[in-house]
């Protein structure tokens, strides 16, 4: 159709890099191939029971109108107790943690401000920070270093038009966590330059081998903006429940917006939460971190026989494949084992060109897949 006069902004957002293997694995397996799919980004498992019962009673209670914008108050008192010294009117629960971030950027986010993201990022960021009249720096990062930047590297590129930073530790793709004393210095920097800080921490609870995550709510600092959900260690994505935590002045900000953009977010997967958190995270969220770790160390062990170096991850349910003996870099890479090998990754390049050297696979799945990818990558052969 000619001229539609949409507008401008979806010009300057491009289409995924992950989406053209998507859409190819998708037509594959229409077309009958057994194709393994290590490329989603949710859990495989069901919702806990007691926020399914939660679920229920809010269903039958009929609380289904909507509720405060800000989010259900006690849910609020509720996500305020798991995070030390913070009150309730610092919270503003939405619908996803997805949605958390993008009204907070709206709301610091001026034309032409700069956001800075380390490589690698969650895809994402670039295009809300785009979105918003921004503009991301990218901070590469490299394999040497195991993806870690250094406090210098990323202050070379603070300027005066820099407003914040994004960190998502632990990270997605690679299940990285950026280590607390470089946390330390990212605040002090951040304090230095008044900037905000958004702390995307939607994995922190899924954490392996006694890492210790050390939230960015622990810092005295009132431009620091936290943005979670329950949408992965609840294994609810579809329920979208998210929520930021944040000085009252900015959670009031954020709230304004969310009221004409958002409203509320579900109010059944709101009132499902409310006491019923303790339980989900005893009895499941422990089994379930308990079940990426399995399948985790399954791929450690048998990755070893392959072409492919990996790097453990610490955290989250993703590893990064290093294809550099492929030959190839990694959109081709992912084209190469989709087509010949049936086994959907994500790109490396789809979270920064400092991973282009690798895929992403998720181990959200079940490790009688895990073990027919496995299977199917040991086939693989360097190249050149
Ligand atoms: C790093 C990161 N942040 C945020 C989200 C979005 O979470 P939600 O489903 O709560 O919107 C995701 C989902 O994949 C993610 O990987």
């Amino acid at each position: 159709m000619n001229n539609l006069r949409l507008s401008s902004k979806l010009d300057i957002i491009k289409p995924s890099a992950s989406l053209q293997v998507a859409n190819r694995a998708k037509e594959l397996k229409r077309e009958g191939r057994d194709i393994v799919d290590l490329s989603l980004g949710q859990p495989d498992f069901p919702v806990p029971e007691s926020i399914k019962t939660g679920l229920f009673t809010a269903l039958e209670e009929n609380k289904t109108g909507y509720t405060e914008s800000q989010g259900v108050l006690e849910l609020r008192k509720e996500i305020a107790a798991q995070y030390k010294g913070v009150k309730a009117e610092q919270i503003v629960v939405c619908s996803g943690c997805k949605l958390g971030i993008y009204l907070t950027l709206e709301a610091i986010v001026d034309p032409g401000d700069e956001v800075v993201l380390i490589e690698p990022f969650w895809v994402s960021y670039v295009h809300m920070v785009t979105l918003c009249g921004g503009k991301s720096v990218n901070l590469k990062t490299s394999k040497h270093k195991g993806f870690i930047p250094s406090i210098d590297e990323l202050k070379a590129l603070i300027s005066d038009k820099t407003k914040a930073i994004i960190l998502n530790n632990p990270n997605n793709p690679g299940g990285i966590m950026l280590p607390k004393e470089l946390l330390d210095q990212i605040v002090e920097l951040a304090k230095e330059h008044q900037l905000f800080i958004i702390a995307d921490e939607i994995y922190s609870d899924i954490l392996f081998d006694k890492n210790s995550f050390h939230s960015l709510c622990h810092y005295d600092y009132e431009r620091i903006i936290i943005t979670n959900g329950f949408s992965k260690n609840f294994a609810m994505t579809g329920l979208r429940l998210g929520y930021i935590v944040a000085h009252s002045e900015i959670a009031a900000a954020i709230n304004k917006l969310h009221q004409h953009v958002g409203t509320c977010a579900p109010s059944i997967a709101q009132y499902s939460i409310i006491g019923n958190m303790e339980e989900a995270y005893e009895v499941d969220v422990q089994t379930m971190v308990s079940t990426y770790k399995r399948r985790r160390d399954l791929l450690i062990e048998g990755f070893k026989n392959t072409i492919f170096s990996i790097i453990i991850p610490q955290a989250t349910f993703y590893m990064l494949l290093d294809i550099s003996k492929l030959g190839m870099k990694s959109l081709e890479a992912s084209s190469y084992l989709l087509e010949e090998f049936g086994v959907a990754t994500v790109p490396g390049i789809a979270f920064g060109e400092s991973i282009d050297d690798y895929v992403r696979i998720s181990f959200a799945t079940s490790e009688k897949v895990l073990q027919k990818a496995i299977e199917r990558l040991s086939e693989v052969k360097a190249i050149g």
